[in-house]
């Protein structure tokens, strides 16, 4: 590929930051009354303020020019056409297929994995489909890791306000700390457990699913394979777990576990929520690519979002990116979109197998706005570090409690936030620690109020973004090596900790660690 820091929209960028660098936000508002109208765009319930950046009307046209030159619109037409371009591991990217209506020319796989799952759905839900003894099931366990969790975590807590399935619980962590506090409060008769894994091979995941189904036999007094549907790429490795084909969701191999949410690894949601409110979710989703596919660059949402998100990192140097959602059911977005971005994009190798010049993804964090706010605002206002921050503010509240202004004062912190963030303070003759330097970057997104559609739209928004920044650094968004190496070691210690295996060939730390582990395990036993 040819080099990212020495092609001409790049160059023209680093000129203009040269020649802006004194630039403070609040004079770029005060010289421009329509700044808040020509800097932001909208799409349904969902509405982009973009205005709250150290960046001018110049500095978007040259960085339009920048995803020009790397040909975003030819890899957004890739991506459409189903094209291998996750090349490291052969396959397309087809998260956008899964919340495709469908129609001639459609991923049949696809669509007939999305049909099992809306019949799993609602023979659940309609207590078609029901417990060994002929219960409905009260409560439902969702079994899986990364990708195959945080979606539908994220979601069920986004809806929350939607939910009129059974009780849902999530495990995800290999301590048993974890599943045995949720098994202690459930019924056996009435719990299915979903395992969900693309791969079917995640020691985390397989380990919860043999205790739950431990925990199951062990109660009940048989094998109740009927509680347990897989969500699986992996067909045969869920037979061999005793999960019948009926119950097992297809997964594509092209669809990567943070793009997963909108196949049967969703189905939690669809259970908590209603198919109707699922099938909602994929149409925003569905509504934003269509949306990302047809608009020109300048005015299409994720690519705007993905070019501020490259001026803030490669030109201003902001290294993380805050997110920060003022609303409680979104307290797991943060989490969600640390792995969409940090996963995707958190690469220093691009995808010609060349060190990336520029870019790689941002650290990620972020809490609810009020609760951040007493904990790490103070650095975002006022630390040396440069942090770009990402408001998401429904304006509507499902929950008016008691008639009070509770709603109308989370609007007040959001907004003061950014305006704050944005204008700063001269200390006016105080000391200097009361100072605010300002000129620190954020984007406000509004939501009408988080409903199905429109979390659909916002989820699709940050996809996208992810890939557009993606294609101009020049890295494969959908592969995640850095994983493997961990995950072959704790393979290969495991044993050794066990004190099954002497100790294997490793550094002094290591060697001592496990020993140390061994000695403690050893003086437990009586
Ligand atoms: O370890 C990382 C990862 O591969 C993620 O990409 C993925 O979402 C998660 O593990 C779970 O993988 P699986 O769905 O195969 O269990």
């Amino acid at each position: 590929m040819a080099s990212l820091k020495s092609s001409p929209a790049w160059k023209a960028l680093e000129a203009h930051r040269e020649k802006t660098a004194g630039l403070h936000m609040r004079d770029l508002f005060a010289g421009d009354e329509d700044r808040f109208e020509a800097m932001s765009v909208g799409l349904g319930g969902l509405f982009l303020d973009y205005s709250k950046n150290r960046a001018s009307a110049e500095t978007y046209a040259l960085l339009v020019d920048l995803a020009r030159e790397a040909d975003v619109e030819g890899w957004r037409g890739r991506l459409a056409a189903g094209e291998e371009i996750n090349a490291t591991e052969g396959r397309p990217a087809l998260h956008m297929a899964l919340r495709d209506p469908g129609g001639p020319g459609d991923n049949v796989e696809i669509i007939a994995a999305r049909k099992a799952m809306e019949r799993i759905c609602r023979d659940i839900r309609d207590a078609n489909m029901t417990g060994a003894t002929g219960k409905p099931f009260e409560a439902v366990v969702h079994i899986g890791a990364g990708g195959s969790h945080l979606g539908p975590a994220m979601v069920v807590g986004a809806l929350e306000a939607y939910r009129d399935g059974p009780d849902i619980h999530f495990v995800c962590n290999v301590d048993g700390a974890q599943i045995a506090q949720i098994l202690d409060g459930l019924v056996p008769e009435t719990t299915l457990f979903i395992i969900a894994s693309k791969s079917f091979t995640t020691e985390e995941t397989l380990t919860n699913a043999r205790t739950a189904r431990s925990w199951m036999t062990e109660s009940l007094g048989y094998d109740a394979a009927t509680h347990f549907i897989a969500v699986t790429a992996n067909a045969g490795a869920a037979k061999d777990f005793g999960i019948g084909e009926d119950s097992v969701i297809a997964l594509s191999e092209g669809v990567a576990g943070r793009f997963s949410v909108w196949s049967g690894v969703g189905l939690v949601a669809a259970l908590a929520v209603g198919w109707e409110n699922f099938a909602a979710l994929l149409s925003g989703a569905h509504d934003m690519d269509r949306h990302f596919l047809g608009a020109p660059l300048d005015s299409n949402m994720p690519v705007i979002l993905g070019l501020i998100g490259i001026w803030n990192i490669d030109f201003l140097g902001a290294e993380a990116l805050a997110v920060l959602p003022y609303d409680e059911g979104l307290a797991l977005l943060p989490n969600y979109l640390r792995q969409l971005e940090m996963e995707s994009n958190g690469k220093s190798i691009g995808r010609d197998g060349t060190v990336l010049e520029a870019g790689g993804a941002p650290i990620v964090f972020g809490e609810p706005g009020t609760v951040g706010q007493h904990a790490f605002y103070q650095a975002i206002h006022q630390g040396r570090r440069l942090i770009a921050s990402d408001f998401i503010v429904p304006l509507r509240t499902h929950h008016p409690i008691g008639g009070g202004d509770h709603h109308q004062r989370l609007l007040a912190n959001a907004f003061a936030q950014s305006e704050a963030l944005m204008k700063g303070r001269d200390n006016g003759g105080q000391p200097p620690h009361k100072a605010f330097a300002g000129n620190r970057p954020s984007n406000t997104i509004l939501m009408d109020r988080v409903d199905p559609f429109t979390l659909g739209q916002l989820i699709a928004l940050y996809e996208h973004k992810v890939f557009v920044q993606a294609v101009i650094w020049g890295i494969n968004p959908f592969d995640q090596w850095g994983v493997e190496l961990g995950k072959e070691l704790a393979a290969a210690i495991l044993p050794e900790v066990l004190g099954r295996a002497a100790s294997g060939d490793h550094d002094s730390s290591t060697r001592g660690l496990i020993a140390r582990a061994r000695k403690a395990e050893q003086e437990k036993q009586p």
